[in-house]
């Protein structure tokens, strides 16, 4: 989980430099970014145990005239111009050009037929009148009030549209649920890396704790060999419907199965079965959270965020429930904050759980973070 609101990058964790990602057509995703003020509340808003449908899959009820679309296209680049290089300077966030793809990004969802908005910032095209109605997913006013939330309230992208494109899905999100970051993605590659190379653990029983939005566990179930199974779990209500709806769409609900609860608690049943344990816990140092980058801050849930004094509350207990919830050879991957708490993680695998665990190693995000640590229950 890292931070940061830009299309090119994003793996910023806290205190580590900017670099770009090599897969430029993901959206955007922010990273803990500290920013200079942190005294804005957090935004309160009403959330719903039925997850909100994203702009994307909702019917085109509405309508507007190409005119009144254009209009909207041009107020909402006036904002993001307004911006400039203002949340750039002071906590990483958006900068105008970024502003402005979203802004396309946004038209794309909502609009039905996405043919003719390349004509919006043009005054002539012959094949389209000012008239023209234009079916959207969304009402006119309520796009111009999430734009200007995205600006004002530095409401985060995805949160605005419902979604978030991550490894080849597109999962949907809402406040209440982490967005998936481009890093954790790593945790699934890891998987596959793994069941391709050790016999047995594609047909077996993973669970991946603290789910979110399904991100893990759904990227597992669909690498799983026929019999392998994952439980997702989660203690937040928010979370445990948003991740329902996402393994329900992608119809993974023979593989995935979501459990509400409190880390180990939810898969009593099946310790010490597991071939595979996964989790990106929050593992943010409570101090740094009022430095987040506003989209973080502001809008993400606590609950996702916060590890505690130094950030390894929850890194510490699952390492310690690991030993039990894995069976013999079982594999587990942990995401953390960066190059201390992954050294802390290693340490205590390889050492403190008398011996429980090989071939325990410290793996590397894109941006050469020390991002994860993995290993092996003997
Ligand atoms: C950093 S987020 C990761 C979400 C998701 N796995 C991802 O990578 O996008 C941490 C998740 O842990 C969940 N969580 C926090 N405390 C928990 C607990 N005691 N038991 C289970 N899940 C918890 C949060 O609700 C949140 O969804």
């Amino acid at each position: 989980m890292t931070l940061c609101f830009t299309r090119t990058i994003h793996s910023l964790p806290f205190k580590h430099p900017r670099f770009s990602l090599s897969n430029p057509s993901k959206r955007p995703i922010s990273n803990f970014l500290p920013h200079s003020s942190s005294k804005s509340p957090p935004l309160l808003r009403p959330i719903s145990p039925k997850p909100h449908l994203p702009l994307f899959l909702r019917p085109p009820a509405s309508s507007a005239t190409f005119s009144d679309l254009q209009k909207f296209h041009s107020w909402a680049k006036g904002l993001a111009f307004s911006v400039g290089s203002k949340f750039l300077d002071s906590d990483n966030g958006p900068d105008t050009d970024l502003l402005c793809r979203e802004i396309k990004w946004l038209l794309e969802d909502a609009v039905d037929d996405t043919s003719m908005l390349p004509h919006l910032g043009s005054s002539q095209n012959p094949n389209l009148t000012g008239s023209k109605l234009i079916r959207l997913k969304v009402d006119l006013d309520d796009l111009y009030s999430l734009w200007n939330q995205r600006i004002e309230e530095r409401r985060p992208f995805q949160y605005i549209v419902g979604c978030e494109h991550w490894r080849d899905f597109v999962l949907c999100v809402e406040e209440g649920v982490l967005i998936p970051r481009p890093e954790t993605e790593m945790i699934v590659d890891m998987v596959e890396e793994v069941v391709s190379k050790e016999k047995g653990l594609g047909k077996g029983l993973w669970a991946d704790l603290g789910t979110g939005s399904g991100a893990i566990g759904i990227g597992i179930g669909r690498i799983l060999e026929e019999g392998g199974r994952v439980i997702a779990t989660d203690v937040s209500e928010v979370a445990v419907s948003v991740a329902t709806f996402n393994v329900q769409r992608y119809g993974l609900q023979d593989k995935v199965e979501i459990r509400q609860g409190s880390w180990f608690e939810p898969i009593e049943d099946v310790m010490g079965k597991l071939a595979g344990l996964v989790s990106n816990p929050p593992y943010i140092p409570r101090d740094q959270i009022p430095r987040l980058q506003a989209e973080v801050g502001k809008h993400e849930p606590r609950l996702a965020l916060d590890g505690g004094e130094n950030g390894m509350d929850e890194l510490l207990h699952l390492c310690e429930g690991s030993s039990f919830a894995l069976g013999s050879g079982g594999f587990f991957a942990f995401e953390t904050n960066g190059d201390e708490q992954s050294e802390l993680v290693a340490d205590i695998m390889t050492s403190k759980s008398e011996n429980s665990f090989r071939d325990v190693k410290i793996k590397t995000d894109m941006a050469g973070i020390h991002r994860f640590v993995t290993g092996f229950r003997r």
